[in-house]
């Protein structure tokens, strides 16, 4: 007997949930820090026209697969031909190991949030940071917390769950991200920070940042996991595809070009290096939080703004895997999500023991946290980015007409497929695996 697949309720829930997922830690943080490394102004028109050129295209990859076959992307990849069942196994185990590093940050955002909310703050966070992520007990627990607290979403399925939490969670994620950002427009390091966030630098310009431009854009998009695919699976009949991707695009730009206008001006305010991830997100920030005005109050926004942008994310991934269980095992949903709750659960240990207990067992010189960061964003997400433009521009019958129509824009739109953007992303491989 087949089983009506769900569908998103309304185009705006669709519109939500795909930028519920692609708004998340990197746009926060990854998207700030490495503009701010890499040139400023010169990396955001970089970004802008890679995004809005390139990447565009294995977004609407995505989406149309999702569209036209409306299976999850094991199957996807099988209806167009069997030969291919084995990149949709790629895009499923890439996107169960992101959430296995990705939801011990999302235990660390858990326990800010305690520490603000209860205002015990202490004297020096780098001490607290590091005393924090190394204990054994706390850091697995809220990894674990966070992982429950997010598998309940999906458990409930898409309209119940996922779009209600997407409904309600983006809203308020971006309010708090305009109230902290017009805070940090009134400290005294405002003009410097919009400055050093929007003055080209073209000295900067080169291969390696156009490449870390076109990296982080994919990521940001959360491409070439089958995460799209999945949620453009339950996409309505009528719903454009083109513009459904700008309209991804824009959001998620705004997005991470609010949070530098949000970081910038804190960070010079208080004379702090603009200085990677998690030390700037976990240290450096809530240092400065502790010494302003209402810091309590808005040390926990801050947390609270981290955290609906890490759920909302942490769903989608989820969902992919749920998706692609229930599809190929006959599985319920909540059985699904227990098997794959269990399986993240699992792998997040050691992630969250990287910081601690198992801080010297590596594989291949790494951390299992940054083995699982660096093998996912470097090396599988491209791959898999390649495979994914590849099959649908060379072997998905009619792909271009139904996707992109019939007019002069569609031709641009084939050659950049077909040709263009998998060169581009063979370069971003190669360069990402040295
Ligand atoms: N886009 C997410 C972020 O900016 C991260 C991400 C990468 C992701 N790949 C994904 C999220 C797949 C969901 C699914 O933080």
């Amino acid at each position: 007997m087949e089983i009506k697949r769900a569908q998103w309720s309304s185009h705006i829930s669709f519109i939500i949930a795909t930028v519920g997922s692609a708004v998340g830690l990197g746009n926060i943080w990854r998207f700030p820090y490495i503009m701010g490394k890499n040139g400023g102004g010169i990396f955001l028109l970089t970004y802008l026209l890679l995004i809005a050129f390139i990447c565009i295209i294995p977004l609407c990859c995505e989406l149309g697969l999702g569209k036209i076959y409306k299976q999850d992307a094991i199957n996807t990849f099988n209806t167009i031909n069997p030969k291919f069942k084995w990149l949709g196994w790629l895009c499923i185990i890439t996107v169960t190991l992101i959430p296995c590093f990705y939801f011990v940050v999302g235990g660390w955002i858990l326990n800010y949030i305690w520490v603000f909310l209860t205002s015990q703050l202490p004297q020096n966070f780098s001490i607290y940071f590091s005393q924090f992520s190394s204990q054994i007990f706390m850091p697995c627990f809220l990894t674990i917390l966070f992982l429950i607290m997010t598998a309940m979403f999906p458990f409930k399925g898409i309209n119940n769950g996922i779009e209600k939490a997407n409904n309600i969670m983006m809203p308020l994620f971006t309010i708090i991200l305009i109230i902290l950002s017009l805070f940090a427009l009134t400290l005294p390091g405002a003009k410097e920070g919009l400055i050093f966030m929007f003055k080209p630098d073209f000295s900067h310009f080169d291969k390696t940042m156009i490449l870390t431009a076109l990296g982080q854009a994919l990521f940001t998009l959360s491409i070439g996991m089958g995460t799209i695919l999945t949620y453009g699976s339950y996409m309505k009949e009528n719903t454009n595809i083109v513009k459904s991707a700008y309209t991804l695009i824009i959001c998620d730009t705004f997005i991470a070009v609010l949070a530098g206008i949000m970081i910038f001006p804190i960070v010079f305010s208080f004379g702090v290096e603009p200085s990677a991830g998690a030390t700037l997100a976990f240290i450096s920030m809530p240092q400065m939080f502790s010494q302003l005005p209402f810091g309590a109050f808005f040390g926990l926004i801050f947390f609270a703004l981290l955290f609906f942008a890490s759920i909302t994310s942490g769903i989608s991934m989820m969902e992919t895997t749920i998706a692609a269980f229930i599809d190929n095992f006959n599985i319920s949903r909540k059985k699904a999500t227990i098997i794959t709750t269990a399986i993240i659960a699992i792998i997040s240990i050691p992630a969250s023991l990287s910081f601690g207990l198992l801080s010297n067992f590596k594989i291949l010189n790494k951390t299992v946290f940054d083995l699982l960061d660096y093998s996912t964003s470097n090396i599988f997400l491209p791959l898999n980015t390649l495979f994914i433009c590849l099959i649908a521009g060379w072997f998905t019958p009619d792909f271009i007409k139904k996707v992109f129509g019939e007019n002069f824009i569609a031709k641009i739109f084939y050659i950049l497929l077909k040709f263009i953007v998998p060169l581009i992303l063979i370069c971003v491989l190669i360069s990402g695996i040295n």
